[in-house]
């Protein structure tokens, strides 16, 4: 497939889920050839699909707060693609608790799979991005790590590490030629915010209390959020780097 990712190998993590899978099909749309990578199983379904459709994907399942696991992604790529152009730190994982509900558990956990682990995949891969042009690193992070949302303390600040680290990654690799970007999704309809409103006292008004944050009245779609890593993945946004791209329906504005 041609188009303005064609030929460029990119990473891909939690690509089994809402946002994950959306985005595997728009870069294997766009030519890429694709590692996929999610714990779950299902991620082997998304590159077959993809292979089937005439694109060029693999998967990998590993745990990505796991470094042993990680390392295994690394592996995948350079085994099948000798190198990476493109990462994209997708993977999340979220707990609703208020601050005072919230346990050193949750908060352990929230923060190896939401914070640990970019900096455990981005390790592992960089290396394997150095010296290829275009080179780029899309974090998502989210609108919660931006502004404070109720019941989300570890998530929330979680994130907010995540939109930092994406800042100073952007600074110590800008010498390599590589970008650095995060995304700051609002409300997108995924399984992740249905799994949030799941452990609040009451799970059908918490979803439904999503939609009137956003100013243009709807959840964001998963297509949305794989356009705009698309974008910072391609050479469109070859002077964008060190940048929280916020991708809210109006969300943070008001
Ligand atoms: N959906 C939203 O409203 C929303 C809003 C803002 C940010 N985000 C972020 O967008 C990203 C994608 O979320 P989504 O909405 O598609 O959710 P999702 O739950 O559909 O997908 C998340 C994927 O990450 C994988 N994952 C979780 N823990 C993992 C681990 N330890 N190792 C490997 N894979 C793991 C899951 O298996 C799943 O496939 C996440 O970083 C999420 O925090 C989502």
């Amino acid at each position: 497939m041609a188009g303005e990712l064609t030929n460029r190998v990119i990473v891909l993590t939690g690509a089994a889920g809402g946002i994950g899978r959306a985005t595997a099909e728009r870069l294997a749309d766009e030519g890429a050839r694709l590692v996929l990578s999610d714990r779950e199983a299902a991620v082997a379904d998304v590159a077959a699909a993809i292979v089937a459709a005439g694109g060029e994907a693999i998967a990998v399942v590993a745990d990505v707060t796991v470094a042993a696991q990680v390392a295994r992604i690394a592996e995948a790529a350079t085994t099948a693609f000798g190198g990476v152009d493109v990462l994209v730190n997708n993977h999340g994982a979220i707990v609703g608790r208020s601050f005072l509900e919230t346990t050193e558990e949750d908060w352990d956990r929230v923060h190896d799979v939401v914070l640990k682990s970019v900096f455990l995949v981005s390790s592992a891969i960089i290396p394997l991005m150095l010296g290829r042009a275009g080179a780029s690193v899309v974090n998502i992070a989210s609108v919660g790590g931006v502004i404070a949302l109720r019941n989300m303390s570890a998530y929330g600040a979680a994130k907010a590490g995540v939109v930092h680290l994406s800042k100073c990654m952007a600074i110590d690799l800008a010498e390599q030629g590589i970008r650095v970007n995060a995304i700051c999704p609002g409300v997108i309809d995924t399984p992740q915010p249905r799994q949030f409103a799941a452990t609040l006292p009451d799970p059908e008004a918490a979803f439904a209390a999503f939609e009137p944050l956003h100013p243009l009245g709807r959840l964001g779609r998963p297509d949305e959020v794989a356009d705009a890593i698309c974008y910072l993945a391609s050479d469109r946004s070859s002077f964008v780097t060190g940048s929280a791209l916020i991708v809210d329906g109006g969300m943070t504005a008001v």
